[in-house]
Order: C-alpha cells, then structure tokens, then sequence
C-alpha cells in the first residue's frame, strides 16, 4: 500500500484530533492539532478533513475530544452537552451518511451507559475506545474492499477516477482507489486516468498525489475531457467512491460522478461505486432522499484562480454531489463483496 500518512488521529490522552490539512495538498504536507468545537466543526465544513468515512472518524474523535472537556459537569448536564456537540459537528455538512452515523453511534453508547449510571469519566473512557474502534473497523473494510475491487481489473487496463476515495479520504488504504494501489504494488501496470473535479480539484489535488506516490501511471485531465478519453479506448473501467447509497441502490458521490456514469454506459465500459458498508442508508429509500450539499458559489468563481475568473454578477450554482441511478451502476463493492443488486446490500 502507499506510504503511511495519517490521515485523522485521536491524542493519546483523549484531548485533541490531529489531521491532515488537505486543503493544502499538494503543495504542503501539514498537519493541523484541533481542540475547539469551532474549529472541528471548520475542520469539516472547510475539507480539511474530508471523505466519507474520514469525515465519521473524525467526528467521532472530534465528540470524544468535547466530551473529555465536560467530563466533571453533572451526568445530566454533561449528557446535555454532548448532545449539543454532536448536532452541532452534524450540520457541518449534508451528504455523506457516514457524519451522522457515526456521532449517531457515539451517542447511542453515551445514552446506554448514562442509564446504568455510569459516570462522565467513565462514559469518556468507552467513547474513545468505540471511536479508535469505528477507526480500526474503516481500516479493515477498506482493505477487504481493495482486495474485492482486484477481482475487477487486469494487467495494463486505464481506469478512470472521479474525487478522492483514496487513503486519506478514509481511515488508510481508501477504496475506489485501494484496488488500483494494491494493483500497482501487484505489477499490474494500470493507468490511471483522473478526473481534475471541479472546483474543489480533489482529484488533481489529492488523487493526484496519492497515485503518484503510489507508483501508479497516473493522467489528469479536465472533467470535461472525460467523453473523449473514453472514446479513444483508453478506459477499461470507472472507478468511485460515494458519499451515501439509497436503500435501492442510487448513490451519491462528488458532483460530476453521474455524468461518467451516463458515458460510461454509452460506451459501454463497466462503472463501479466503492463504499464501506457504514454508507449505506438504509432509512434513504432512493437518491431523490438525499439532500445535496450547495456550497459558496466563490468556490467556482475564484478559488484557486489569482483573480475572479467570472465577473462579479455572475451566478454561479456550486453543488457539491450529485445522483448516479443504480440501472447506471455495473457493481457497489463493498467489504462483503462485489454487489450486482443492490437491494440486500
Ligand atoms: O466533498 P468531498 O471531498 O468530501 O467528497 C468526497 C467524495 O465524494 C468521495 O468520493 C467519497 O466521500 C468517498 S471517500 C472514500
């Protein structure tokens, strides 16, 4: 696999969350020590720390952090705070299940030893150990998923990326990209075609630099790029991760997904989601459920540009995810397998 990066992780001592900056990527390797609830929530609303499942371990670091500091109020009132703590980090963004999941998760183990009568200190002590546990349990599907995800390619084939859903948008080793890592380390000389992502570029940012790094052929093009890429043969497979998959199988994933997926369909190439099962919605009956996060229309119109790239009163609409319908998915691979229905997921 890659070289170790540590993409989120909880001190020794329970009292902060250090991560990966990733809105600094490629260009800095800097690591950020976070401790107020302001700046977890920051954390996440800015993408210093994004990727569905990264995003629901460090959120549930990011409790365990604010319920060390109320650990010697009153059971009540500490549990008061909690709950407050945890809707708060939850509204930082929408989309991705795995956010709410998870604090949903902590909060369950909070309430259930509350009723024992467990004191703070002691509730303190089992939330960390079930966010290093939520951690351990991302790392082991997301290796089970890359080992499914081989079962998917052969030597020399060109895959095509869209965002990130490598190591560091997950606890390690990632998904969507885990199998074209561990192809790599195999000697199976894949090509990875990557898909730029406007307008926050995780893929030329961060896909970009962690297949690099993995050794891997790697080739970026404009999002727009995408139909000719595929029409000249050079892709034998999409390859996605995704932010929350309905109960019937539409998933969303980072804004520009369904479009490869509708080329991929023309030109008759396999399209596959990749996801621990922490992604799947139960409770969302289909895509048209999931709300769809609308970010700062700026981010389109000047960032990462020296000066505005469109005038002033332009507007623009910057949502950040949007629907791939589940006739247009070949397979969801997930750590119990490669799913060709996706009812029973
Ligand atoms: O807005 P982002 O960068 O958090 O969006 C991330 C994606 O869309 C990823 O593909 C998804 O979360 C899967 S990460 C394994």
């Amino acid at each position: 696999m890659s070289k170790e990066i540590i993409n989120v992780r909880l001190s020794d001592d329970g009292t902060a969350v250090t991560i990966l900056d990733q809105t600094l990527l490629p260009n800095e390797i800097k690591y950020i020590t976070l401790k107020e609830r302001e700046e977890l929530f920051e954390a996440i609303y800015m993408l210093r720390v994004r990727g569905a499942p990264a995003i629901g371990i460090f959120a549930a670091y990011a409790l365990c952090v604010l319920a060390k500091q109320a650990k010697h109020e009153s059971l009540d009132v500490f549990m008061e705070k909690i709950k407050q703590h945890s809707a708060y980090l939850d509204s930082s963004r929408p989309t991705a299940v795995n956010l709410g999941t998870q604090l949903k998760r902590m909060m369950s183990l909070a309430e259930s030893e509350a009723q024992k009568s467990a004191s703070a200190p002691q509730i303190v002590e089992l939330m960390k150990c079930e966010a290093i546990h939520i951690y351990n349990e991302d790392v082991e599907m997301c290796k089970a998923i890359s080992r499914h995800g081989m079962s998917l390619i052969k030597k020399g084939d060109g895959i095509m990326t869209q965002c990130n859903a490598g190591p560091i948008a997950t606890s390690k080793y990632g998904t969507a990209l885990g199998p074209i890592i561990m192809g790599q380390e195999q000697g199976l000389d894949l090509k990875a075609y990557i898909c730029e992502t406007r307008p926050l570029l995780q893929g030329a940012r961060l896909t970009a630099f962690e297949l690099v790094q993995a050794g891997v052929d790697s080739t970026l093009i404009c999002d727009n790029m995408a139909s000719i890429t595929m029409s000249e043969g050079k892709v034998n497979a999409v390859f996605a991760g995704c932010d929350r998959i309905a109960a019937n199988g539409d998933v969303a994933n980072k804004v520009g997904t369904s479009q490869l997926a509708i080329l991929a369909k023309h030109y008759n190439i396999p399209f596959y989601i990749f996801g621990p099962s922490t992604t799947i919605d139960k409770d969302c009956p289909t895509g048209a459920d999931i709300e769809i996060e609308e970010r700062n229309p700026e981010e389109i119109k000047e960032m990462f540009y020296t000066r505005p790239m469109a005038p002033k009163q332009v507007k623009a609409y910057n949502p950040a995810f949007d629907v791939t319908p589940n006739e247009l998915i070949t397979a969801i691979i997930t750590e119990t397998g490669v799913h060709k229905t996706f009812t029973n997921l």
